[in-house]
């Protein structure tokens, strides 16, 4: 089929946006299509992607209200009456067409130390004690649920989902040695400012149960009197959960 892709521009100083008329099959993913215009169309195109395989996590954009990952997501599961409109992924800084600064992100997951403690002694692990993470293992770092987050657009401080996606991770290994100081961690990183909203579970290409593995930690930390939460949620918003 014959379509129009639409693609936010950015050169620095100016947004716009650009068309391409393309032919696509009912196959080519949304990648394909804007490779496919680098190489035959406009060579200054500039956009991220690497694995083209949904591993790498480099190639997240923004489709109207939706962000996917270009490579796993075909053009006509989004064209509208032939017309596809590409956006750089959003609550980051552009820094040129669909690539934007990942830095922000990438750095605030070491407030998250989203890495494994070891511990003195490693205790043996078993099939059902990675079933515990297994889905948070499959973070691919691609951000989707960051820029799909309404409490960066608040201005607070807030860790991200990523962030506690990290954290549940290692909180739930056995053998991490940080254990509970984990909580402490999703604590710091203002776990109560979520909304619980859900758009970073409905988002994750990895189908992370993202929003839960923040409700379980905040849960957890409540419990034992490590988080506390009278600090203000989301400009008053109040959740179903109660908080
Ligand atoms: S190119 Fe690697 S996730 Fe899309």
């Amino acid at each position: 089929m014959e379509i129009k892709l639409r693609v936010k521009r950015y050169n620095g100083k100016d947004q716009y946006f650009d068309q391409f008329d393309l032919q696509v099959e009912d196959r080519t993913t949304i990648l394909e299509a804007l490779m496919y215009v680098k190489d035959y169309q406009d060579s200054s195109l500039s956009f991220r992607a690497q694995c083209r395989s949904a591993i790498c996590g480099t190639c997240a954009v923004k489709i109207g209200e939706h962000h996917v990952l270009a490579c796993k997501t075909k053009v006509k599961q989004f064209a509208q009456d032939g017309v596809l409109t590409v956006e750089p992924a959003g609550n980051l800084p552009v820094i040129k067409d669909l690539v934007t600064d990942q830095d922000i992100f990438l750095l605030k997951l070491k407030d998250a130390k989203a890495w494994f403690v070891p511990p003195e002694k490693f205790e043996p692990v078993y099939p059902d004690d990675l079933k515990l993470y297994e889905k948070e293992t499959d973070c691919i770092l691609c951000g989707i649920c960051y820029s799909v987050c309404p409490v960066f657009q608040t201005g607070q401080e807030f860790g991200g989902p990523v962030n506690f996606v990290k954290i549940y991770r290692f909180w739930k290994d056995k053998n991490d040695a940080l254990k509970d100081q984990r909580i402490v961690i999703a604590d710091k990183n203002r776990i109560t400012a979520c909304v619980h909203c859900k758009y970073c579970s409905f988002s994750c290409p990895k189908e992370i149960p993202v929003e839960q593995d923040i409700f379980k930690l905040r849960f957890f930390g409540k419990q034992k009197g490590i988080i506390k939460e009278e600090q203000e949620g989301f400009g008053g918003f109040s959740t179903p959960f109660g908080f």
